[in-house]
């Protein structure tokens, strides 16, 4: 149970002095991600602390665009078209469904690195598997060189380690090293988009470098601002939402032992812990452009809105028996992936990954067991997932 989120939904919309109108109850929030008078635009934003999905701006603000997380439309639209028509129809269930094995190669790899480590003792979900997962994967969808990927990893972990407000976080990977971090893989992206410009091949990162159609080409920066959100949205995530489903079904080992007989559970299993337990828990980026009411609140123009998906899929007028985790659960519109025009972009390929790799480490640990429970989680308010998940197991098939 959430206990904070079943008090905050007492009072639909909440709102002390200069904080932002934070809005807990699932349909309120399910109507204001439909709104348009609720703005993601970064310019109309005021400074509210804590940042989604991972701001590319640096300092001064001047080294990326934004990207269409943060843009209204017509941008968003128009850079959201560009980025899916490799990705989206009638294309996207092919490119994300041609990934099936390569995402089975890679969860394969590395549980059998797990395996050659000899250590059953004590293993870490979260530095063996879930964390090095994702990056292989938006490697491989962009299309970077093989030998490049170690690099993507190093940049993948400095700016997660940057955007965690926990100060318990080595103080190295912040400031100038996340700055580093940010300027390299800029300069290494834009170097690689110029390089598909001239010389095109089967990857996303050509595609987009190419891009042509009715809204034209992409330019090189905001092919580059894409990437990088791509990079950075499609990270820790997912490593969260595979984390927290390990978590969940070692808590529930009923769900395990038939997820282990039967694989194909992994979609009701995934769909249902993206409303359990959600990795993205809020919205905090959103301004109002006009006065909006909602549950008899006037949020005024300008405002700041918080969004709580977390509380919203823990909502029992939404939801029969919310805090019961239930992989048979039938209608399951949960906001996990969010809703609207912003509605998460990586969705068929994050609900692939987790299936992929739930499904893989039921089937192949044995007799798995958590070491701490609950395990310690990273500080942060809006992506919420363990930091570390030390299990153990008899063994590994
Ligand atoms: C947007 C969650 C994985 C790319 C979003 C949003 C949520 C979300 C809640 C809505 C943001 C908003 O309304 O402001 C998740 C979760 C994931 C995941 C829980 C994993 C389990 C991915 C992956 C990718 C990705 C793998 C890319 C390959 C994006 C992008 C947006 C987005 C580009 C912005 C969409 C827009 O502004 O139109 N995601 N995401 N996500 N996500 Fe994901």
């Amino acid at each position: 149970p959430y206990p904070l989120y079943e008090e905050l939904r007492k009072t639909p919309v909440s709102h002390d002095g200069d904080g932002p109108y934070v809005v807990s109850t699932y349909y309120d929030i399910h109507s204001l991600l439909h709104d348009p008078r609720i703005s993601s635009d970064a310019k109309n934003l005021k400074a509210t602390g804590d940042d989604l999905l991972g701001d590319q701006s640096d300092e001064e603000g001047t080294t990326l665009p934004p990207s269409f997380l943060k843009l209204d439309p017509p941008d968003h639209d128009r850079l959201r078209r560009m980025t899916n028509r490799p990705f989206g129809p009638p294309h996207a269930p092919h490119r994300v469904h041609d990934m099936r094995d390569e995402l089975g190669g890679l969860v394969s790899g590395l549980i059998d690195g797990i395996v050659e480590t000899g250590q059953m003792d004590r293993i870490d979900l979260v530095d063996q598997f879930a964390y090095p997962f994702p990056v292989s994967v938006i490697c491989r969808l962009l299309g970077i060189p093989r030998e490049d990927e170690p690099r993507f990893h190093v940049w993948a972990e400095t700016l997660a380690a940057s955007l965690d407000p926990d100060p318990d976080a080595d103080p190295t990977q912040r400031g100038k090293g996340s700055m580093d971090a940010r300027m390299e893989l800029g300069m290494y992206l834009a170097g690689l988009i110029e390089e598909r410009r001239k010389n095109p091949g089967d990857d996303m990162l050509s595609q987009l470098a190419t891009a042509d159609g009715p809204d034209g080409a992409m330019t090189t920066m905001e092919a580059l601002s894409t990437s990088a959100l791509l990079l950075i949205a499609g990270h820790e995530t997912t490593v969260n939402l595979i984390t927290n489903g390990m978590l969940t079904l070692l808590r529930h080992p009923e769900a395990l032992e038939r997820l282990r007989n039967d694989p194909d559970l992994a979609i009701p299993i995934v769909e249902e812990l993206l409303r359990y337990e959600p990795p993205v828990q809020l919205l905090p980026q959103r301004t109002t452009l006009s006065d909006v009411e909602v549950a008899g609140v006037t949020i005024p123009k300008g405002a700041s809105v918080w969004l709580m998906l977390a509380s919203g899929n823990r909502d029992p007028k939404r939801f029969e028996n919310p805090d019961r985790f239930d992989p048979d659960r039938k209608d399951i519109q949960h906001l996990g992936l969010g809703s609207g025009i912003h509605s998460c972009f990586g969705a068929p390929l994050a609900r692939q990954e987790a299936q992929l790799a739930l499904s893989e480490l039921a089937r192949r640990l044995e007799n798995p067991r958590l070491l701490e429970d609950p395990p310690q989680y990273r500080q942060n308010s809006v992506l919420r997932g363990p930091r570390h998940l030390p299990i153990a197991c008899d063994g590994i098939r």
